[in-house]
């Protein structure tokens, strides 16, 4: 069987499995990985015969595809902000909408860095791949080390893989941020400047689990109590004691979750609340600043 043979084949299995998705992308995704050529050599050869070795390798591949594993858990790995970041079971696959809350904790971090302060802390909470901390490390070092600002990026997970996987990043991508294990901030020590976090805002019983790429993805990422809002509240409500003042904390939640979201950071004496929309127009990111630690 030669490449264009299986491409077809593979493709029309896709499509009947998960109509919804690209049959022909995910196809070509798979052929790419099993033999390590690129799309255009792919298609400019497509009478090439597959091995034997390969086409096992292949059928396992698209055998997992088939029962609706992410293309991510397949591949072992997903870009986010440009870069390339290993994926695993222990947390989320990061998602494009989380650039959201990457563009504006850049907003917010440049503005401050224009006061030419010695010290930039930013805190990264239920890190999963490190996909936030690691973008902001990625654009946020070379404007540091220019004014001589000391950086220090940090994120945190309860899930021990997950902290593992993070590290594995960093150093993938050779950026500097400390990953550590910690129940939210229970582990962390000192102020920050800006803190961030894409915690699990999912309702328990929500009918979307059982939907798509987040079956395969582990509950302790997507699920929180309170109908989804508890660990969303507990961060806006921690939160001060850990930033300097004038400081921002950040949250990505759920698109219908936004007014919620802004009440408890007003209940709470957070000052200049607001709500950003994400890439379909819904609300996805609020955040607010801390005057000072006294309320
Ligand atoms: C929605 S995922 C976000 C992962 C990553 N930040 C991203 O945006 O792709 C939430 C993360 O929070 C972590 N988490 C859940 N409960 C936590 C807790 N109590 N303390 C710290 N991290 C927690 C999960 O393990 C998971 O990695």
């Amino acid at each position: 069987m030669n490449y264009q043979q299986w491409l077809v084949q593979a493709s029309s299995a896709l499509n009947q499995a998960n109509p919804q998705e690209n049959g022909k992308t995910d196809a070509l995704v798979l052929l790419q990985f099993a033999t390590g050529k690129s799309r255009t050599q792919i298609l400019a050869f497509d009478e090439t015969e597959i091995e034997e070795k390969v086409r096992s390798n292949l059928t396992a591949l698209l055998d997992r595809r088939l029962k609706g594993e992410p293309i991510a858990y397949i591949l072992g790995e997903k870009e986010f902000w440009s870069l390339s970041l290993n994926v695993a079971e222990s947390t989320l696959i990061p998602r494009p909408d989380t650039e959201i809350l990457v563009e504006q904790a850049l907003r917010i971090a440049k503005e401050k860095l224009q006061k030419n302060p010695p010290h930039f802390r930013l805190l990264d909470l239920g890190t999963g791949t490190g996909a936030i901390a690691l973008a902001l490390a990625s654009e946020l070092t070379r404007i540091c080390e220019k004014q001589a600002t000391e950086l220090t990026i940090i994120g945190v997970d309860v899930i021990p893989e997950a902290v593992a996987l993070a590290k594995s990043n960093a150093e993938k991508n050779q950026l500097n941020v400390l990953f550590f294990q910690s129940q939210w901030l229970e582990q962390v020590e000192g102020t920050f400047d800006l803190i961030v976090s894409n915690p699990p805002y999912i309702d328990e019983n929500d009918e979307h689990l059982s939907q798509g790429d987040v079956r395969f993805e582990p509950l302790s990422a997507l699920v929180a109590t309170e109908q989804g809002y508890g660990d969303l509240r507990h961060i806006i409500e921690q939160a001060p004691a850990y930033l300097n003042e004038g400081g921002a904390l950040l949250l990505e939640h759920g698109w219908q979750q936004g007014e919620k979201v802004r009440s408890i950071f007003a209940k709470n004496h957070w000052e200049k609340i607001a709500t950003l929309r994400d890439y379909g127009d819904n609300e996805r990111v609020t955040y607010g600043f801390w005057k000072s630690y006294e309320i």
